[in-house]
């Protein structure tokens, strides 16, 4: 069985003191015997002292993007290295607003990929269709671009290290959630996908989560279907109330 993960992207949202407030009465909140694992991906800033703070919790930090060269004259970027050495274990690659406003390509997010896996991080990896994509009928070839040329050289070991979420452009931030029909039928590809390029037993094991536009009222649906593993919130992350709801969907936890 596959274990369900709920994990927050902040963007660019929160001062450091907003963070620690958040995982401070997270803490609280989350026992450590709770059924559902949680990530909290935040702006760099915070980082360090966010994960200091979640110590002897069993909350995972992420950052939001790196770059995937190991250091030097590279002003404004930001390591593997020194995204652990902040006390991250996870990372978010290949988002759609990476894609969409800083140009970020398939070759980019490999790249980022490879770096991210060598300093063992766990990689959340986004993909996902505009809507004209999916208008024009090119959704499963676009995922499948995506997803062979981001994954292009790693192996099936390193794969443990990857988390997959689907995150449908025109879902995010819009209020608009696919239907949790249209999110299963993406999600099954995904792990067909897997299924073809690596393993029967890496598509069985490799978690896909769903994200855009997941709220407290619409994630039992999502959660319930068969190929969705988890979910990647931004807006509804932020708001500690919100984000308890969800990752006590359906009752787990409580
Ligand atoms: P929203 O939940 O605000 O739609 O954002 C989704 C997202 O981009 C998470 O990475």
């Amino acid at each position: 069985m596959r274990k369900k993960l709920i994990a927050a992207n902040w963007k660019m949202n929160k001062t450091i003191d907003e963070g620690l407030v958040f995982v401070n009465g997270l803490k609280e909140k989350y026992p450590k015997t709770h059924p559902v694992d949680v990530v909290i991906c935040a702006p760099a800033t915070m980082l360090f002292p966010i994960a200091e703070k979640a110590i002897g919790s069993r909350i995972d930090i992420g950052a939001q993007n790196l770059f995937w060269e190991p250091e030097g004259a590279y002003t404004g970027e930001i390591s593997a290295r020194m995204i652990v050495d902040a006390g991250c274990s996870y990372v978010i690659i290949g988002h759609s607003e990476r894609r969409q406003y800083f140009h970020e390509t398939n070759e980019h997010t490999r790249k980022k990929i490879a770096t991210a896996l060598n300093e063992r991080l766990n990689v959340i990896f986004c993909i996902g269709e505009t809507l004209e994509d999916r208008n024009a009928g090119r959704t499963m070839d676009l995922l499948r671009s995506q997803l062979t040329e981001g994954l292009a050289g790693v192996s099936d070991q390193q794969l443990r290290s990857i988390i997959i979420a689907y995150e449908p452009v025109w879902a995010i931030g819009t209020g608009v959630t696919a239907t949790p029909e249209q999110a299963q039928e993406a999600h099954a590809f995904i792990r067909g996908l897997v299924r073809s390029g690596y393993s029967e037993k890496s598509a069985e094991t490799i978690r896909i989560l769903y994200g855009g536009s997941v709220k407290p009222d619409n994630i039992d649906e999502l959660m319930a279907c068969p190929d969705i593993d988890g979910a990647l919130v931004g807006g509804a992350s932020l708001k500690l109330d919100s984000f308890l709801k969800l990752i006590n969907y359906g009752g787990m936890g409580l």
